[in-house]
């Protein structure tokens, strides 16, 4: 559904619940990321795209005092946010998202109004395509609405950061906030998640398109192994001796292999050669030169899968099937992104070929692993914005 559509269809939804119409209205894309995996918490690079998937809220002044009010259009819940002192966590669990940014905003000293809120989300759950961050950023955009601040872009991602940290209890890097704030039509971002500085690299040339496949394997990042390969990088960079993974090279590990257990010398492969692809991968769309690109997603799949053993039998049987259908099918690349464990792949295809290839990729997933996988393609959308104020 396009975002006006689904935001007229909240609107809707809103006077139906609340019997008065929303004053404010903001949404967030979620995000695929298309190369640069388990960096951003290595300082390197990421070059991720928001994804026409959208979390949206409306919001008008709240009936009751010291209090937010959300409801879940989709779940048809309602989570009660006591606001009268600093927002602490709570039930329903997705309420957290919100709550944390809520907190973050009271830390900096805004006072927040009561308020109702209607909500909605297309950006599929547990699908590694950052339906959490989409929730963060939408509920800061739609407080900026409410109260008049401006936030910068870097603040605003970093207050959903912290939100997904304190609140919700995973330690992620900053990708995922980030391009859900400052995603832009038309083009990928490379985010140098040291210096956060970002470039904006284009990504609309008609004849290739991103085509997400959906293994409907759930993932929970909570589980504690995202944590687990956090701090397996972490006592890497430390016997290197450097402060970040980011600092080290190919050659620097190589000579240090005989003071790491096997496992932390593959987590560390993993992120070194991560980052140099990745920095590859942004030249090669700069230039168009989509084989190469593709030839970058595939070997990030295979050191996300050997290294840093963070894919699963559906991720890969994705990817199987996708080098099967191989460059004269229209495939360039596919890979899994985000977090892993489940969740989604990434292929870069032909548009004309989107529909046969979805079509082979779909029938062979059912046959292979018995379940069934769900498909899209989305071209780079814009980040989070105030649609009504
Ligand atoms: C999750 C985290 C991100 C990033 C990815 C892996 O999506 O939220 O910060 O670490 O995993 O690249």
């Amino acid at each position: 559904m396009k975002l006006q559509e689904l935001a007229s269809k909240l609107e809707s939804d809103f006077k139906l619940h609340f019997q008065r119409p929303p004053q404010w209205i903001a949404a967030a894309p979620g995000r695929v990321n298309v190369i640069g995996e388990h960096t951003d918490y290595n300082d390197g690079f990421v070059l991720p795209m928001a994804i026409e998937r959208y979390a949206v809220m409306a919001a008008c002044p709240g009936a009751s005092n010291g209090e937010i009010r959300v409801f879940d259009t989709h779940f048809k819940e309602t989570a009660i946010i006591n606001i009268s002192g600093p927002v602490t966590r709570g039930e329903p669990k997705w309420s957290n998202y919100l709550r944390g940014v809520i907190a973050g905003l009271q830390r900096r000293g805004l006072s927040i109004p009561a308020l109702d809120v209607a909500m909605v989300s297309t950006v599929p759950l547990g699908g590694g395509l950052s339906s959490s961050a989409a929730l963060e950023v939408c509920t800061a955009t739609l407080l900026e609405a409410v109260t008049g601040l401006s936030l910068d872009p870097v603040d605003k991602a970093l207050i959903a950061q912290a939100a997904e940290h304190e609140f919700a209890g995973v330690p992620c890097g900053i990708m995922d906030q980030f391009i859900s704030a400052m995603g832009r039509e038309g083009h990928l971002l490379l985010l140098d998640c040291r210096s956060r500085r970002t470039e904006l690299v284009p990504m609309n040339d008609p004849s290739v398109e991103l085509l997400v496949i959906n293994t409907n394997v759930k993932h929970e990042l909570g589980s504690g192994e995202y944590a687990r390969r956090r701090a397996e990088c972490e006592e890497a960079a430390r016997l290197l001796g450097v402060s970040s993974l980011r600092d080290a090279t190919a050659d620097n590990l190589e000579h240090a292999r005989s003071r790491l257990s096997p496992v932390v010398f593959s987590r560390a492969r993993h992120v070194i050669s991560e980052i140099e692809r990745t920095l590859h991968a942004a030249s090669a769309f700069r230039e168009s030169n989509w084989i190469t690109a593709g030839q970058l997603m595939y070997a990030s799949h295979d050191s996300l899968r050997d290294d840093y053993a963070v894919s699963c039998k559906e991720l890969d049987l994705v990817v199987e099937i996708a080098l099967e259908i191989g460059l004269t099918g229209g495939v360039y690349g596919c890979r899994m992104t985000g977090g892993g464990f489940g969740g989604c792949c990434v292929a870069l295809v032909r548009t004309g070929s989107v529909e046969d290839i979805s079509k082979r990729i779909a029938e062979q997933y059912q046959a292979r692993a018995d379940r069934s996988a769900t498909l899209f393609s989305s071209r780079p959308a814009a980040g989070a914005a105030i649609l009504k104020r």
